[in-house]
């Protein structure tokens, strides 16, 4: 059957990256945002190789790593008088010309997400069959045998609220970790899973790390001021991820945050010797919905699953979960597949959920406070395969290896595959 139209919920990366993508296709879509323009917070800032992939299928790769840069390497410290490096996983740093090959092609870029965000939406501005509208929430959803809808209130400048009532064939809930599709699917408080104990706070901080031989990317490892420091644009500003007790108020978070750096940061600095451009406390959760597809409804990214950022699994399964969408419903508008497939991106992509990101992600924070540092390397095997690896006894990471990418095509109809 034809798609006669999707319609997707949620102007985020993963909601603007399918628009783009099966707009670019032909299929016509409708994007609807809760807000008055993008979100300019910033959150994620590292893409890893799945989302490479999928960046470089709709043509923003390019754009995308002009504006960012690839890190140099990641490494794992001890929180002492000369932050001692424990171990160093170094990116390779590939010639000119293998550059823009692969593997090398799809290796990690970083770049702030309220930038990406703003790439990906002048590109879906470039596309006649997508429609972008601000201002429309969606407040509830409803569906029938040939049809789904969602009743969206847009908000008008006069300040007279309407309610509208759109319908497509399709209607993808890409709405973040609040999700009202979701919640209208399965019930307001149904998310599986749990929230850590211990909160995160994310700070954007213009501070100069450099007399101190900090890596682009490096995690210590404390039972107490256990953090992530990493490199996120090229004029030198830095993303200082640390945890921090849970049941902390906001304004409690917030007093604590200057004594948080003079323990953390190297050189202990008072506030006059840095910039700190961001302040955002958040909790992080381990949730995945028992289904990402309830008839012509479907959930992506945050809207269907939650990880801790460290290690960066959240938005590249939020993107790999796109990638494999996209496939999907391209497949059904060509009539390569049949609606079935929608069944198997719903499986597959819990499946990787639940195997990969969940508990990498689960370990990649753990080991920050769990471990003791002076045995951290000897006793954490990811971190004693990393040190094998920096010392050659075992070969080098691919710097392009996709784990969490899921290629539906393999499920089209067997005339189409063999095309
Ligand atoms: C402070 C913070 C720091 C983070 N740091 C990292 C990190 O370092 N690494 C990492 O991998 N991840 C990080 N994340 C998570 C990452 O930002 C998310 O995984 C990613 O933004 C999810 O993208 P999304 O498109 O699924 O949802 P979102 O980016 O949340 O976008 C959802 C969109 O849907 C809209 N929306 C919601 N409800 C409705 C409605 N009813 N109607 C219409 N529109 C609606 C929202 O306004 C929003 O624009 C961080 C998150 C936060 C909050
Ligand atoms: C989610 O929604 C609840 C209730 O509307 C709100 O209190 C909370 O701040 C929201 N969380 C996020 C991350 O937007
Ligand atoms: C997940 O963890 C395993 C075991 O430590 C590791 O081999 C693998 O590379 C990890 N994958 C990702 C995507 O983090």
């Amino acid at each position: 059957m034809q798609t006669g139209q999707v319609i997707v919920v949620g102007a985020g990366p993963s909601g603007l990256l399918l628009t783009l993508l099966l707009s670019q296709s032909g299929i016509p879509v409708t994007l609807l945002e809760q807000t008055s323009g993008l979100d300019t917070n910033t959150r994620a800032s590292h893409y890893t190789p799945e989302s490479c992939f999928e960046f470089d299928r709709a043509g923003v790769l390019d754009i995308i790593r002009s504006e960012g840069f690839s890190p140099n390497g990641v490494s794992w410290r001890k929180l002492d008088e000369h932050k001692t490096r424990l171990v160093k996983l170094q990116n390779p740093d590939p010639t000119p010309e293998e550059e823009n090959q692969l593997p090398h092609r799809h290796r990690m870029v970083c770049l702030p997400l309220h930038r990406l965000g703003k790439i990906l939406e002048d590109a879906v501005e470039q596309q006649p069959t997508a429609t972008v509208h601000y201002g429309y929430k969606v407040t509830d959803i409803n569906q029938a045998e040939s049809k789904a809808q969602v009743t969206v209130a847009i908000s008008d400048p006069n300040g007279n609220p309407e309610t509208e009532v759109l319908e497509a064939d399709y209607i993808v809930g890409c709405d973040g970790a609040n999700s009202t599709v979701r919640r209208k699917l399965f019930g307001e408080m149904v998310y599986p899973g749990f929230t850590h104990d211990q909160q995160i706070v994310a700070t954007n901080v213009h501070y100069d790390f450099s007399p101190y031989g900090y890596d682009d990317s490096q995690f210590f490892v404390h039972p107490e001021h256990w953090h992530m420091v990493a490199r996120i644009q090229t004029d030198g500003l830095y993303r200082v991820t640390y945890g921090e007790v849970g049941g902390l108020t906001y304004d409690q978070l917030k007093e604590r945050q200057p004594q948080k750096f003079m323990d953390i940061l190297p050189g202990n600095p008072t506030p006059d010797k840095y910039k700190l451009v961001n302040f955002s406390p958040y909790k992080v959760h381990q949730r995945c919905v028992d289904k990402m597809r309830v008839g012509r409804f479907l959930l992506a990214a945050d809207a269907a699953h939650l990880c801790n950022p460290f290690g960066g699994l959240g938005l590249t399964g939020g993107i790999a979960d796109v990638g494999s969408l996209y496939d999907s419903l391209v497949g059904i508008h060509t009539g390569q597949a049949d609606e079935s497939i929608l069944d198997i991106y719903d499986t597959e992509r819990r499946r990787i959920w639940h195997e990969i990101i969940n508990p990498n992600s689960t370990q990649n924070m753990r080991r920050l406070f769990t471990l003791d540092a002076d045995t951290a390397v000897e006793k954490d095997p990811f971190l004693n395969m990393l040190r094998k690896i920096q010392d050659g006894e075992a070969p080098p990471a691919n710097p392009g290896l996709m784990s969490l990418r899921y290629d539906m095509t393999q499920h089209y109809k067997a005339a189409w595959r063999n095309a």
